[in-house]
């Protein structure tokens, strides 16, 4: 049906008006929320008032479980109750319908896959595996641990206790051999960039995934020049010599959801947004993306060698190394005390356990 002339006009007033109205309106209760009621959460979206306790209808559903039964649905409860916009669901890693999580289509790497797309088909043609495999795919409850790579690991003997969790998954080059007694056997995957991922082919354990963390466009083309075993053409990108080769077949190997960086740097730490793209101080470390991918993915989680205890610069950083606390530096890319934050709302709501008490120290 036609409009009417004065109807069209009316209209035309109309809309205006009411967007005029729409905008009053909410910027009045913004600045009643600014002034009047104190609000019961943070800039960041997270309740203020961080306990332990579980709220009674949780209480109610997990209270009955023995100490140690794999609870359904735990972490992402928990995350809701201090951060109600949380969603659950976004895929550990990507598969071929990734265009179809519009999270990440309109974000460059690394918050997301624009102009990669191409790079990425081809790279999933090869793998046509993109989860953790049969039998943890099959398990309907998994309990999780992220390892940080912290010299907190040292001595403390926690291999066995960590090597309980379905799904372990460690950064970069930390080593397994040689350490198990403090860092366990098993890893399920190993996170990491072209930088750092190990270089010796014989350090690479058995049976894991290999999975990529993309932080820069590069690091795409980087992966599929490893899975088609061509050789890469320049290093110009890098910021340091990357791995030529990974003894992993292309169906080990997965590309880990750009989303989670998106989502740890804008949503949970509140770094800088810079229009969606890298800038000073707004990449997430590769530890707590690995932990945002573990509150989408699994039902309990746990870190371990996690934090960075500044008070004893003499302590060892890693628990595989030698260098001593005082040589981490603020980097340009991160912003570790403002990570740090966040990472204590999450072990001091019971969200994740730190088995090392390196998150909040003595200090929660
Ligand atoms: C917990 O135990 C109570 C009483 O034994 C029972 O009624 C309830 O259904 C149980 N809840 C769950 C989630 O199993
Ligand atoms: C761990 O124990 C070994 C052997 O006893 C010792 O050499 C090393 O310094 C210890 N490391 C830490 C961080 O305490
Ligand atoms: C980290 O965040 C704090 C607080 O927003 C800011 O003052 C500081 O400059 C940031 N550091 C870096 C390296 O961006």
């Amino acid at each position: 049906m036609r409009i009417m002339k004065p109807t069209r006009h009316l209209l035309l007033v109309l809309c205006p008006m009411l967007v005029l109205g729409f905008l009053y309106y909410s910027s009045g209760r913004l600045h009643l929320r600014g002034w009047g009621q104190k609000s019961l959460y943070d800039k960041q979206g997270f309740l203020l008032k961080l306990g332990g306790n579980l709220p009674l209808e949780l209480m109610y559903k997990y209270g009955n479980l023995s100490e140690g039964v794999c609870k359904p649905g735990y972490a992402a409860a928990k995350m809701t109750t201090i951060y109600p916009m949380f969603a659950k669901p976004a895929p550990m890693f990507l598969d071929p319908n990734f265009r179809r999580f519009s999270k990440i289509s309109n974000f460059f790497p690394p918050f997301g896959m624009k102009t990669q797309e191409k790079i990425i088909d081809n790279i999933l043609t090869a793998t046509k595996s993109y989860g953790l495999g049969d039998e943890l795919d099959s398990q309907s409850c998994k309990k999780c641990i992220i390892m940080g790579n912290g010299g907190i690991l040292a001595n403390k003997s926690m291999g066995v206790k960590i090597d309980e969790y379905d799904v372990i998954a460690r950064l970069n080059e930390a080593p397994v051999s040689g350490y198990e007694k403090d860092v366990g056997s098993k890893t399920t995957m190993r996170i990491t960039y072209p930088e750092g991922a190990i270089q010796k082919t014989e350090r690479y354990e058995q049976d894991s995934l290999f999975v990529l963390s993309a932080f820069k466009a590069l690091d795409f083309k980087w992966l599929r020049s490893i899975i088609f075993k061509e050789r890469l053409r320049s290093t110009e990108g890098f910021w340091k010599s990357v791995a030529r080769h990974v003894p992993r077949e292309p169906s080990e190997m997965r590309i880990l959801n750009p989303y989670f960086i998106q989502e740890a740097a804008f949503r949970f730490i509140g770094l800088p947004h810079n229009n969606g793209q890298m800038g000073r101080g707004n990449i997430p470390t590769l530890g707590t993306v690995a932990i945002t991918m573990a509150l989408h993915n699994c039902d309990e989680v746990a870190v371990a060698g996690f934090g960075y205890d500044m008070s004893t610069p003499h302590a060892p950083l890693h628990y595989y190394e030698k260098i001593r606390m005082a040589a981490i530096k603020e980097s340009w890319t991160h912003n570790i005390s403002k990570e740090k934050e966040f990472l204590i709302k999450l072990v001091k709501a019971g969200v994740i356990q730190d088995l090392t008490n390196g998150i909040c120290g003595s200090g929660c």
